[in-house]
């Protein structure tokens, strides 16, 4: 297993949509193992294959507080969802910024497992919160481009200090 490197907004490559999942390999095994572990290192609840630079529709999401209960979704789709809550996100490609975010309450979502086989998830609360930040991932959002172009332009310049200072 290895930890991999996590892409620190506004790196340009967080915006690229990643692509489907032709088949479910040992490789695609082998970076879900690694995704898990860079996640739990992190530490984080959820990790999508684009935060590290790979371009697959793969996501991690464990919100448990043991890290017991890994969820993985390759090629998610949401084929429900209901209601609408805001709830404060962070995110392990935008350290040291929690912002509130609008999201349907509940969802139901199609996915392949780590055997390549479709299952579906009802998820709420929490997990249905992680699920649809990460799925944003793969089309190349990131979750402070809910808020304003003002709020936008401040997280950005708050990044860019804390680098230069941590460098
Ligand atoms: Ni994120």
């Amino acid at each position: 297993m290895a930890l991999l490197k996590i892409l620190q907004y506004p790196d340009e490559r967080l915006h690229k949509v990643a692509k489907k999942v032709q088949a479910v390999t040992d490789d695609t095994r082998k970076l879900i193992r690694d995704m898990a572990e860079t996640m739990y290192a992190a530490p984080g609840v959820g990790l999508a294959a684009t935060q590290v630079d790979v371009h697959e529709r793969i996501i991690v999401v464990d919100i448990s507080d043991m890290h017991d209960d890994l969820v993985v979704l390759i090629n998610p789709e949401l084929v429900a969802s209901n209601g609408g809550r805001e709830h404060e996100e962070g995110c392990l490609s935008v350290p040291g910024i929690y912002e509130n975010v609008r999201r349907a309450e509940q969802i139901t979502v199609r996915a392949l497992n780590e055997q390549g086989e479709t299952f579906t998830l009802e998820a709420d609360g929490l997990l249905a919160i992680c699920i649809q930040h990460e799925m944003d991932h793969l089309e190349g959002k990131v979750f402070v481009e809910y808020l304003s172009p003002l709020k936008q332009s401040r997280i950005r310049a708050k990044l860019k200090k804390h680098r230069r200072e941590t460098l």
